[in-house]
């Protein structure tokens, strides 16, 4: 039986039809950039998630970057973030002038709010939260510490559109949050996209200009940016595909419930408190012999991936940066056992069976 990690082919098929006629109507508007598709679609996600605002932006680093920015983050600032992460959750930081402040994880493999609260110095300006695979992190504890501090506080949702704490969305917490419609996320475009939440009124109006240029108006510029859109087309895109979400991120749930009932006595797994609803974008265990277990899963035609197999600050890029670190044991640990499994809309109850009885048949 084959079991792909991710199938993007079966996952865009069905939107086919309507993404066509989309095209058509685009083409035949001719209104390419910002306009009534894109605002549509922001006004759309904004209630989704519950901000008042929200900016369309070319990719989810750009977000991370713009968002950081119209907080004011920069040279001399420091930034407090988790190592355990894709890496542009950290290079965002670098790319305003700032610097990371890597902190270790918790048994959730999010950023462990106790940790924070140690690493905060009088450089200390944000904390940048990443809700890991669609774990949200433990965003009362470090919400309550970035108000007690006066830091601002920016969630990385790239992985995590749609989860939730109780009924709250994640990236309904920060004072900006990023959210990345790379095609491999649970809202995927064809193509990169981006966008920026937050109810701060001066950052969403600092953004809009911030994404375009620094325009103020058509001829004139108020501050020098960069050009990062999310185009109409996408817009379109994601919006018809939002409206599947909710049942989507269901089904990855109920996928990962199975996954949890059937492995419950060979593997371990990210500690998930009973008010979370995660999004599952990829799906994580903890295992020893793990190389073992991806090559004899390989073989069976069961795909895996480990997400990540560099934890950032050991990543080349961060070797001028030693003294960020303090002690990420933990993050070190968890790296060297963390595996994913395949989820998602490709993956049936029956090839979720057969991949949990090949790594009991390992184990055993
Ligand atoms: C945690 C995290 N942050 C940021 C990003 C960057 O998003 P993008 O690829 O859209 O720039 C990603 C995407 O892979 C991500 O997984």
């Amino acid at each position: 039986m084959k079991v792909p990690f991710i199938n993007l082919n079966s996952r865009y098929q069905q939107y086919r039809k309507p993404f066509h006629q989309v095209l058509d109507e685009i083409i035949d508007s001719s209104q390419f950039i910002l306009g009534q598709s894109l605002s549509r679609f922001e006004n759309n996600l904004s209630k989704y998630i519950g901000t008042k605002y929200s900016v369309g932006v070319g990719n989810g680093t750009d977000a991370l970057i713009l968002g950081l920015k119209s907080l004011g983050i920069g040279p001399g600032d420091e930034v407090i973030t988790t190592p355990m992460s894709y890496l542009a959750s950290t290079s965002s930081i670098y790319l305003t002038g700032a610097e990371a402040k890597f902190v270790d994880i918790g048994d959730d493999l999010n950023i462990d709010p106790i940790k924070v609260e140690y690493a905060i110095s009088n450089k200390t300006k944000a904390i940048l939260v990443v809700h890991l695979a669609g774990i949200p992190a433990k965003m009362e504890r470090i919400k309550s510490i970035a108000d007690a501090n006066d830091l601002k506080l920016i969630e990385d949702c790239a992985q995590s559109i749609g989860a939730q704490i109780d009924d709250k969305f994640v990236g309904s917490y920060g004072d900006v949050s990023a959210i990345s419609f790379h095609p491999t996320k649970n809202l995927g475009a064809l193509g990169d996209g981006g966008i920026i939440l937050t109810n701060n009124e001066d950052c969403y109006e600092w953004l809009k200009k911030a994404r375009n240029h620094g325009h103020s108006s058509r001829d004139q510029c108020e501050f020098w940016s960069m050009n990062s859109r999310l185009d109409n087309i996408q817009a379109e895109f994601l919006d018809i595909m939002l409206k599947d979400l909710p049942k989507s991120l269901d089904q990855r749930r109920s996928q990962a419930n199975l996954y949890k009932k059937l492995l419950k006595n060979t593997v371990n797994f990210p500690i998930i408190s009973n008010d979370l609803k995660p999004t599952y974008n990829f799906f994580m265990i903890l295992v020893d012999r793990r190389d073992d277990l991806i090559n004899w899963l390989q073989k069976l035609g069961v795909e895996s991936k480990i997400h990540y197999p560099i934890p950032i600050h050991e990543m080349n890029a961060c070797s001028y940066n030693i003294n960020s670190r303090i002690d990420l044991c933990r993050t070190v640990e968890d790296t060297s056992r963390i595996l994913s499994l395949p989820i998602g809309p490709h993956v049936s109850d029956s090839q979720i069976n057969f991949v949990c009885e090949k790594i009991m048949e390992f184990y055993s």
